[in-house]
């Protein structure tokens, strides 16, 4: 899985390329590579690790031509090494894949019998020398090539061809990865993603399941998954491209933390009227209609179901489940009329979450989903979609998304409690109000983060983190540790405080740090028992809480963060910051590479 992009030009475009997979790196950065046609003759350029690599690589030994096609990669088949980068190029055809062909083995195990030999372990190279038959041994052309190829393959593959001989021609094919066009003034673009072409055209369509394209310098031919010409919708991209600067920061991830407070204002604008007191809500389904919810993500984004699910069935009394995605479609889930379906995602691309999604609509039409990129596959296939405004997020591990995915979830919480009677008018202008005082208590939190970077101190020397939350918070206790994880590669685990004594307990002893969320609330007194037999085996507690859970607290630990006092409702969004931070400093501190951690993409395209 990964990001692909093809350029078709009377200029060259190999610069225009690595411009267009830097967009693309949040796929997969494992490797990249790029490939054009030059005196008729296939040229290409592969390395591995990040894109930056490449350009070096290029730099050094230059190519150049009017079409070309580029790459940056995750491994699925094969390591990261540069034989597995793509393109992958025989004779004839070069060849760049988003996706997985599921039987590629058997198509390898007759080529190799037949003697032909392999670069790599990739399954993409399959695809490859499938077509490279094609070509040379039954004379198809590069259309006709690539049709009785793709018609024998399964699983999921975004495609781009150049071909020997072809100075100005690039064959596309998808099924279950997306492809956008874009198109230019004698000139044609297509790329994983749509604002990745921003910077090229802002007139795009996206390809349909099977749909097959030919583009050349001036024109792009479509037809469906039967060979018939078809036309598909063109739009025009409102979207600014993504800015790829870090401004005064030294990472995204740590500008997109200090952004906060900014972007919140910014969803919340969205969303509510502050002055008039009124949510301007996209469409949704009549709340009242609503019998279940059920709420669907992955990793960071599955966090902000299972807190939506706490918040949906305390205030709106709705039934709510939360699921992960990859679970979710295969395990027969019973979907009901009256069930509403909430898919949530930053990217919107995520494999495991579409698949799911595709899954719900075969039962229902109640599909809504939560997403930061408007123009994104999930988006497209929802009947209602609510965006949650964050603006770019480029550092892999998500931070300001999370937290305006927390907010449009409670958006729309409040607004089924309001619709169904279970909260007054007044108790809604204050739940409100609450949500407006979220950017000053987020800059409040932030001003004190070399408090916050001090504690990260706790962690050094040890091997592994627990974090506790009950409640509400037990998801962002979750999520906390997920960040570190993913960050630091310090291992990490969640759990809710009242599970600690049921297997996790065996682990404290005096080198196991503990950071647990206790800030005064209806359960304050029992996180605070679970937290006193941590202390009771001497475990080291990193306590986050407020002004009346510090004095109850203050025998428990010298390690306090105290947070603004707020209510219960805002508990969850305004605790996961200093987690944030924790996780970015320990990071810094261990010197990983907080943007592009090692194994990690920012979108999974692959299941
Ligand atoms: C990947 C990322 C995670 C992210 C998850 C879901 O695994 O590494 O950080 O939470 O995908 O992404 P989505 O774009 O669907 O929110």
């Amino acid at each position: 899985m990964c990001g692909i992009i093809g350029i078709v030009s009377k200029n060259e475009v190999v610069n225009r390329l690595i411009d267009g997979l830097a967009r693309l790196e949040y796929r997969g950065y494992d490797s990249a590579g790029i490939a054009t046609i030059n005196s008729s003759e296939i040229v290409y350029s592969k390395s591995t690790g990040k894109l930056v690599s490449l350009k070096n690589k290029i730099k050094e030994n230059p190519i150049d031509g009017h079409v070309g096609i580029g790459h940056t990669r995750w491994a699925t088949h094969g390591e990261p090494i540069e034989i597995n980068a793509h393109p992958h190029v025989t004779k004839n055809v070069a060849v760049v894949h988003n996706g997985i062909i599921e039987n590629f083995a058997e198509f390898k195990d007759e080529l190799l019998e037949k003697g032909i030999i392999f670069n790599s372990q990739t399954d993409t190279e399959v695809i490859a020398r499938l077509i490279e038959e094609k070509i040379s041994k039954e004379k198809c052309g590069p259309l006709e090539a690539v049709r009785l190829t793709i018609e024998k393959l399964r699983g999921s593959f975004a495609l781009c061809f150049i071909f020997k001989g072809f100075e100005d021609l690039i064959v596309v094919t998808r099924r279950g990865s997306p492809l956008a066009l874009g198109f230019g003034d004698r000139e044609n673009f297509v790329s994983s993603d749509a604002l990745s072409l921003s910077i090229f055209s802002k007139k795009i369509c996206y390809l349909e399941e099977g749909d097959l394209a030919t583009l050349t310098s001036d024109e792009v031919k479509i037809y469906d998954s039967f060979g018939n010409s078809v036309f598909r919708d063109t739009q025009i991209l409102y979207t600014d491209p993504i800015n790829l600067s870090k401004g005064q920061y030294k990472h995204f991830m740590e500008k997109e933390i200090f952004e906060q407070p900014e972007v919140i204002s910014q969803v919340l604008g969205y969303y509510l009227d502050a002055f008039e007191g009124t949510l301007s809500l996209p469409s949704l389904p009549q709340s009242t209609e609503i019998k279940r919810i059920i709420l669907v993500g992955c990793g960071t984004a599955f966090y902000s179901c299972l807190a939506a699910k706490y918040w949906f069935e305390g205030l709106s009394g709705i039934p709510t489940h939360a699921e992960l995605a990859s679970e979710f479609r295969y395990r027969s889930p019973v979907i009901c009329k009256g069930d509403l379906l909430i898919f949530v995602s930053q990217s919107g691309e995520t494999a495991d979450t579409i698949g799911a999604l595709r899954f719900a609509k075969k039962y229902t039409k109640n599909i809504l989903s939560v997403v930061n990129v408007e123009q994104s596959s999930i988006a497209r296939e929802s009947n209602w979609v609510f965006p949650t405004k964050a603006g770019p997020e480029i550092g892999v591990a998500s931070t300001k998304a999370f937290i305006c995915q927390l907010i449009v979830l409670k958006i729309l919480n409040i607004k089924f409690a309001s619709d169904l009677s279970k909260i007054s008018a007044k108790h809604r202008s204050n739940l409100l109000n609450g949500l407006l005082e979220l950017p000053r208590l987020y800059a409040e939190i932030l001003s004190q983060n070399e408090n916050i970077k001090q504690l990260c101190k706790k962690f050094i020397g040890s091997n592994s983190v627990l974090y506790l939350g009950r409640d509400v918070l037990y998801p962002i206790a979750l999520e906390g540790a997920l960040k570190l994880k993913e960050i630091s590669y310090l291992h990490a685990e969640g759990y809710a405080s009242g599970e600690l004594k049921h297997g996790p307990i065996a682990l404290i002893d005096k080198s196991m740090p503990l950071v647990a969320l206790n800030p005064w609330s209806k359960v304050f007194e029992k996180t605070l028992s679970n937290l006193e037999e941590v202390k009771a085996r001497r475990g080291k507690i990193i306590l986050f809480t407020d002004k009346k859970g510090r004095e109850l607290s203050k025998d428990l630990t010298k390690s306090i963060f105290q947070l603004p006092s707020c209510s219960e409702f805002l508990t969850p969004i305004l605790y996961s910051l200093p987690l944030q931070l924790i996780a970015y400093y320990t990071a810094l501190d261990k010197g990983t590479d907080v943007d592009q951690p090692r194994n990690l993409a920012k979108s999974v395209t692959v299941e």
